[in-house]
């Protein structure tokens, strides 16, 4: 690792655990030039910071999912965010979603069947990433649309994040997926006006709809996948918690959440001060990038005992911020958990003397979005 000051991209792709437990020395919210913004590392300014939209707004012409899907309840606060978030949120609780969470179940145990003559595969591109495009395409229920399509609407988007980050930006590109998202909404609104598409419909421009029908997929795809990858990582990584969890399969929802904490798939959210303020001793300035580091926050030992460690019977990972709080957040949480524990359950369950290739394998990296680089693992095939 740079020495601290000099902290660089590099290493917070890399391992930007080792990185905040040191700086969280200098206080909860330091400045780090690398982000060119203020990061926060404790749980308790993080939190804060999340639950003040007036202080710490996502709404700045520099957020860059805004810069490419058009505002959505991503990239709002306050009454526009509420407009654009409201048609939504009935379609994804946990009761709206009991079929699909049902669903989910029997995917994965196909997925885990189709591999399990073979006694090895990766696991994230066979398992965690067919779930999760084919668990968001069912529940947008987009009319004739299939998961390859919404695969390339979602690389776009990712893609077209990514350059207004790294430079490149190529609008017409972002403008195509985004008008054909927009005409599949329109379609879907029309074949199934009981929806909840078109209900949103009702509150909302076509626009309005596509933008945020964009955003949960963006929402849904990348973390989705990289919470499975993680997870299924950190148990084959850790063989005393993945005999504790094969011994008792009704543990791995405890097994997921402690996963989800030690390596949250989206580690940070951004935020811009909208006014000069104090927070955790840093004078923050009015239009400061202030970056919420929920990897950080999740790993805050006054608040996670021996923060490091992947503990199943953690007492309390549900503190972690993984899903964020205050208004934005997770639209998602629900499906979100199910879907893992989904596929760590079918995996677990069929593939027996499962173990991973390390020579092949690579744990979680990544700036925001944290996913494992490859989980390949054997088994006794035929199992
Ligand atoms: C393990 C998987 C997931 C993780 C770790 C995750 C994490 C997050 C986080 C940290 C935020 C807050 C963003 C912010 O405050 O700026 C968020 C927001 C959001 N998530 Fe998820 N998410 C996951 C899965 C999903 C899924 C499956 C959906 C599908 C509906 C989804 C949809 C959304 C949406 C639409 C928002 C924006 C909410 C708003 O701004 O009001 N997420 N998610």
């Amino acid at each position: 690792m740079s020495p601290l000051g000099a902290v660089t991209l590099d290493d917070l792709e890399d391992d930007p655990h080792q990185v905040w437990h040191q700086l969280r020395a200098a206080g909860p919210v330091v400045w780090v030039e690398a982000v060119n913004g203020w990061v926060i590392v404790e749980r308790e300014a993080a939190v804060k910071a999340m639950r003040d939209p007036v202080t710490f707004t996502v709404d700045d012409p520099r957020f860059s999912t805004g810069q490419v899907v058009g505002p959505s309840m991503l990239s709002t606060d306050g009454a526009t965010h509420d407009r654009h978030r409201a048609p939504f949120v009935n379609a994804f609780t946990a009761n709206a979603l009991a079929d699909t969470i049902a669903w989910c179940s029997t995917e994965a145990n196909r997925l885990v069947a189709s591999i399990a003559d073979q006694g090895r595969a990766e696991l994230r591109s066979s398992i965690a990433a067919p779930l999760a495009v084919s668990t968001i395409v069912r529940t947008l229920g987009l009319s004739g649309v299939d998961d390859d399509e919404v695969l390339g609407w979602y690389r776009t988007i990712v893609a077209e994040v990514e350059a207004i980050i790294y430079g490149g930006l190529d609008k017409d590109k972002s403008l195509a997926a985004n008008d054909a998202l927009a005409a599949a909404v329109r379609r879907t609104v029309t074949d199934n006006p009981a929806g909840f598409l078109a209900g949103a419909a009702e509150d909302l421009t076509t626009t309005e709809v596509a933008s945020n029908v964009a955003v949960i997929m963006f929402g849904a795809i990348e973390t989705s996948e990289g919470a499975t990858a993680n997870a299924l990582f950190h148990l084959l990584t850790h063989p005393d918690q993945l005999a504790t969890v094969l011994d008792d399969p009704a543990l791995v929802p405890a097994a997921v959440e402690e996963s989800l904490r030690l390596e949250p798939a989206a580690s940070a959210v951004d935020r811009y001060a909208t006014c000069d303020t104090e927070l955790g001793g840093a004078s923050i300035r009015k239009g400061d990038f202030v970056q919420v580091s929920l990897a950080a926050a999740n790993r805050d030992p006054a608040v996670f005992a021996d923060p490091d460690d992947f503990r199943i019977d953690r007492p309390n990972n549900r503190l972690s911020t993984t899903f964020a709080y205050g208004p934005h957040a997770c639209l998602g949480i629900h499906l979100a958990r199910a879907e893992t524990i989904a596929a760590v359950t079918a995996v677990l369950r069929v593939l027996r003397g499962l173990r991973l290739d390390h020579d092949h394998s690579r744990g979680p990296r990544g700036l925001v979005f944290r996913k494992a680089a490859g989980v390949s693992a054997t088994w006794h095939s035929g199992s």
